[in-house]
């Protein structure tokens, strides 16, 4: 299937989606949302994919915030339904049944942020810069920025970029937590894709299973986070993945996983 502003790969297990509106620096607007609904609907169903890789077409912007030329003259309730719109996209991709690795390749503002955010893992290229301009514009975050933010880099540091509206470098971002590592723009994609394969290469139920135990722990009181823990250890009793693991750690042989 084609889509008017997304682009889609998949290679070895692992899908590369990249928003492609460059000459707006891939803001996103209500139908790029729609699309990206579309396609991380497929990719939850799609049974030969186990990592995904999400990035922004162009050398200069992962995702420059939520469209501001759609926004301008939206009335309070569109506005709402707008915000609902991103907010479930944003929720969709959390809750992939695979890890989503947002490659970060430039700009990463409001929207752009809260997206990467939403993501399992970010990596960001040296020339990647993160902000929450929202405040700038008149308007708090809508797409779960306050939310995520602070249970990402604290409170403190979060409500400073959240207030300020200031943008910090790929650097910056990597010191208060909010980007795993940073590497040349050049290397930014290869090192997502090793990073996805060496992912992909491991027991893909015990990957998912331990997705939804961060997940939904997060979501919990400690007593019955780790409850759910045990009960998803558990489960992955039930499966081949697990005898086969075992298996060939104690045959002193590398595993050969079917994702069963
Ligand atoms: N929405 C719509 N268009 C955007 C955009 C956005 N968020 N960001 C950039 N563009 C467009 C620009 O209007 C420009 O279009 P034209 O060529 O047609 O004029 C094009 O992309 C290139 O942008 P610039 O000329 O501004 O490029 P620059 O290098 O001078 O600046 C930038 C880059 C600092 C990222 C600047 O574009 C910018 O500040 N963008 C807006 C960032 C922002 O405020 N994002 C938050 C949006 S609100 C939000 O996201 C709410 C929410 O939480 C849901």
């Amino acid at each position: 299937m084609n889509w008017e502003n997304i682009l889609l790969e998949k290679e070895d297990a692992i899908a590369v989606v990249t928003i492609n509106r460059p000459k707006a620096l891939n803001a996103l607007n209500a139908a790029t949302l729609s699309e990206l609904d579309q396609v991380f609907t497929g990719l939850a169903a799609d049974g030969t994919v186990s990592v995904v890789i999400l990035t922004g077409a162009g050398e200069k912007a992962f995702v420059a915030g939520a469209d501001i030329a759609f926004m301008q003259n939206l009335t309070a309730l569109e506005a709402r339904e707008f915000a609902l719109l991103g907010q479930a996209v944003l929720n969709k991709i959390e809750n992939l049944p695979q890890p989503v690795i947002a490659a970060v390749n430039g700009f990463a503002l409001g929207g752009g942020c809260e997206l990467a955010m939403a993501c399992d893992i970010r990596l960001a290229s040296e020339t990647s810069r993160f902000g929450q301009p929202e405040v700038g514009l008149g308007v708090p975050p809508g797409f779960a920025g306050t939310q995520r933010l602070p249970r990402l880099v604290g409170k403190g540091c979060a409500k400073e970029l959240l207030y300020s509206a200031e943008m910090i470098d790929a650097q910056e971002a990597y010191r208060i937590g909010l980007v795993n590592r940073v590497c040349p723009a050049a290397d930014l994609l290869g090192t997502a894709r090793t990073l996805a394969r060496k992912i992909a290469s491991r027991g893909q139920v015990a990957v998912r299973l331990t997705k939804s135990a961060v997940n939904q722990g997060l979501e919990m009181d400690v007593a019955r986070a780790i409850a759910y823990e045990a009960e998803v250890f558990g489960l992955a009793f039930s499966t081949g993945d697990q005898r086969e693991g075992m298996t060939a750690f104690l045959e002193k042989r590398p595993p050969d996983f079917k994702g069963k």
